[in-house]
């Protein structure tokens, strides 16, 4: 085992999102879904991994996260749990764990917190899951809100769209805090909106299509890297196009085999 395989390095808590929220040091969260990503990831200094039921939409090819399973989210939460070292690593509760009896979903957490090692959950809603929040917290589980846009709530909705009662999300955000929560992830706001939350809790806020006044910023991974097919969000940005670099890599690996160039002697056996 080499020297740097043995050092140990220090774990993101909630803690430490609240100094850095305080100390205005951008908080970075993406989404991982699976063991290679997440340690990737988590080697480049990510703050917090969120294992999100976006993999409903990205990973499974489904339209929305509806169809996502508690049973497949500590399928992947597992894995993620497993690849990161530093990283404080976030589950989503899946559709409808977060809307069932309050029991149901601290069922649903501690399974996340017994089965992976994972050691927080994200819940959609806000004044309207407050008790579910306090119960959740008292009984021993982290729980990050979720308000602004809520895509557990597309068929209620009608759709995606840019969330701008500025006084229900000022109110959202307030109550889960109240009610124990240790950070409130904002949705598709407005940046006015979002500035409105930030200010209105002590909490650190995360956006996701929020603006730059909130504590920090989280973005959907396969997004940021090009591997996404067809609709992008006004709110994402390509940090890589890793997407066309596996189509390339996949081409050039079946033009060898048909030349007959791949496999070389040198891999091949003797
Ligand atoms: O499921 C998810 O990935 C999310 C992000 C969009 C924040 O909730």
């Amino acid at each position: 085992m080499s020297d740097s395989s043995k050092t140990s390095v220090k774990r993101i808590t909630i803690r430490t999102l609240q100094r850095m929220r305080d100390n205005e040091d951008a908080i970075t969260m993406l989404t991982a879904y699976d063991f290679p990503t997440a340690q990737l990831l988590d080697r480049s200094g990510i703050d917090v991994l969120l294992v999100g039921d976006s993999l409903g939409m990205v990973v499974q090819g489904h339209e929305t996260t509806l169809p996502v399973t508690m049973d497949q989210i500590i399928y992947h939460a597992e894995m993620v749990g497993r690849a990161s070292k530093r990283a404080l690593v976030v589950v989503d509760l899946p559709f409808p764990e977060g809307q069932l009896e309050i029991n149901r979903s601290i069922e649903a957490g501690a399974r996340v917190l017994q089965e992976t090692q994972c050691s927080a959950i994200k819940l959609e809603g806000g004044a309207e899951q407050a008790g579910r929040i306090a119960a959740m917290v008292t009984a021993g589980i982290p729980v990050m809100a979720h308000v602004g846009l809520r895509p557990q709530n597309i068929h209620v909705e009608g759709g995606y769209r840019v969330q701008r009662d500025i006084e229900q999300l000022v109110a959202d955000a307030k109550a889960a805090e109240a009610a124990g929560a240790f950070a409130v992830l904002i949705e598709c706001v407005s940046t006015h909106a979002a500035e409105a939350i930030t200010a209105a809790v002590k909490v650190p806020t995360i956006g996701i299509g929020a603006g730059g006044k909130v504590s920090g910023q989280v973005l959907v991974t396969h997004d940021i890297l090009g591997m996404t097919s067809g609709y992008t969000p006004k709110f994402t940005r390509n940090f890589a196009e890793v997407g066309k670099a596996i189509e390339q890599a996949a081409s050039d690996y079946i033009a060898e085999v048909k030349k007959g160039s791949f496999p070389s002697e040198k891999e091949s056996f003797e």
